[in-house]
């Protein structure tokens, strides 16, 4: 018997020895996963891809890095020559500032006004510069808000409900505490939708006479035809100077990428035929250096998750995946009637397996809203909601002549399979027949 339990627990023993690995086996294994990440690690500095949704003070200090001075610099020397007559005391003048998004406008300004800031600190000029974010859209109590809060050191004290007159009594009192010349950068100012005039009048006329300090004001737009929109009498009083800030061409694209890689990435692991592909791809919408960046920062994600290698492939990837991003939000903004009329357009299109008219995807749409329980809408009002869904893309929807019989829409796939599959899933299982026809 007892030779028969120390035969048991050796088997046992032999067993169990046999299940688990080598101590040496599992560090190897921990050791090789940490390798190839490591391997595939191509991100360096992130913070460097993504500089817009950073903090002024962050935003600053990152753009110091990887902002290229080269390609803006004739910009730079009218700026620069625009406020020397700071350096005699006199007041330098306004400035309108106008660019295609994505030109650098308030990247430059910025640069700019941080480095005349540090020179008129070494030459005892008293100057002093605020930035006033107006790019999402504001109403003018929203504009004076953002505007108080810009001289209050970003801390968002006021709230709805403060009078319009109590918010410009704080502007002006924090402006009375200052001496010396103070420059306002007024970004997109023709986004505030009511009231601009009453805005821009207070910086034009009201503040200039109620402060001490000389206001200086640099306004930036992308409208080229924001300045005719102005009541003529702010223009008169602002006697303001123009510049143009030209759409960035491939080359331009191409360094500010380069000292992207440079900064944010392990340039050992970028090609450059990657890089130019990026560029030509950003330059030939806009010239829109933000859409190059965000290129890049998607390509260098699809790298790091494939060999750690960004090479042309990995640009087509990020582009991909960009255009089903925004289709995504796109379709996630939708009202729910146009969202069930799209649904309805790619499960009729899925089940004909060919082009659908009109009617027979108003059929479908009757049977969607059937079992969500919503009351359809007349077949006029879902003609009208396939010309919107056509118009931004969602669907194709041409007009074909059938004769006598009048004239219908041939409606056919325009988003990409993966996106369609994803509208398809959120679809409720309906009972049907193969077809409606
Ligand atoms: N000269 C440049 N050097 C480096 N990055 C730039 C340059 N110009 C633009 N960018 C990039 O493009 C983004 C958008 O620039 P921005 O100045 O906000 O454009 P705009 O104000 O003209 O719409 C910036 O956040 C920056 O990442
Ligand atoms: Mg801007």
């Amino acid at each position: 018997m007892l030779i028969y339990k120390v035969c048991v627990l050796w088997s046992m023993k032999q067993q169990t020895s046999t299940q688990t690995p080598p101590a040496n086996g599992t560090q190897d294994i921990i050791g090789s996963a940490f390798a190839t990440v490591s391997q595939r690690k191509l991100i360096r500095r992130r913070i460097y891809l993504d500089d817009e949704n950073l903090s002024d003070g962050e935003r600053v200090a990152v753009l110091q890095e990887v902002f290229h001075r080269g390609i803006r610099m004739r910009q730079i020397e009218r700026l620069a020559k625009m406020m020397a007559p700071l350096g005699d005391g006199h007041p330098p003048p306004h400035v309108l500032i106008y660019g295609p998004t994505g030109t650098g406008k308030s990247v430059t300004c910025l640069h700019f006004l941080s480095a005349m800031q540090g020179v008129c600190a070494q030459k005892d000029i008293s100057f002093q510069y605020f930035y006033v974010d107006l790019t999402t859209p504001h109403t003018c109590f929203g504009a004076f808000n953002e505007l108080a809060i810009a001289m209050d050191g970003s801390v968002r004290r006021y709230r709805k409900g403060v009078a319009l007159t109590e918010m410009q009594e704080c502007i002006i009192a924090a402006l009375n505490a200052l001496n010396g010349v103070v420059c306002m950068l007024i970004d997109e100012p023709d986004t505030i939708t009511r009231d601009q005039d009453t805005f821009l009048m207070f910086l034009a006329k009201t503040l200039p006479r109620k402060v001490q300090a000389r206001l200086v004001y640099i306004f930036l737009t992308n409208q080229p035809e924001w300045e005719r929109s102005l009541d003529p009498r702010i223009l008169s009083v602002l006697k303001k100077q123009d510049m143009i800030f030209e759409p960035y061409d491939a080359m331009d694209l191409l360094e500010i990428l380069k000292l992207r890689v440079e900064k944010a990435l392990d340039p050992d692991k970028v090609n450059e035929t990657a890089l130019r592909k990026i560029a030509a791809m950003a330059s030939r919408d806009t010239g829109d250096a933000r859409k190059a960046v965000e290129l890049l920062a998607k390509a260098a994600e699809a790298a790091e998750e494939g060999s750690g290698h960004l090479s042309e492939a990995e640009v087509d990837t990020a582009a991909l995946r960009l255009e089903s991003d925004k289709t995504r939000q796109l379709i996630d903004a939708l009202a729910p009637q146009q969202h069930l009329a799209l649904r309805a357009c790619y499960y009729g299109l899925q089940k004909e397996r060919r082009r659908l008219s009109t009617g027979l995807a108003y059929a479908w749409y009757h049977r969607l809203c059937s079992e969500e329980c919503t009351k359809p809408l007349t077949q006029r009002r879902f003609s009208e909601m396939v010309s919107f869904l056509d118009l931004y893309g969602l669907v194709n929807a041409c007009v074909t002549s059938k004769g006598r019989f009048g004239k219908t829409r041939d409606i056919s796939q325009s988003l990409p399979s993966t996106v369609v599959a994803d509208i398809l899933g959120k679809l409720p299982p309906i009972e049907r027949q193969d077809s409606l026809t």
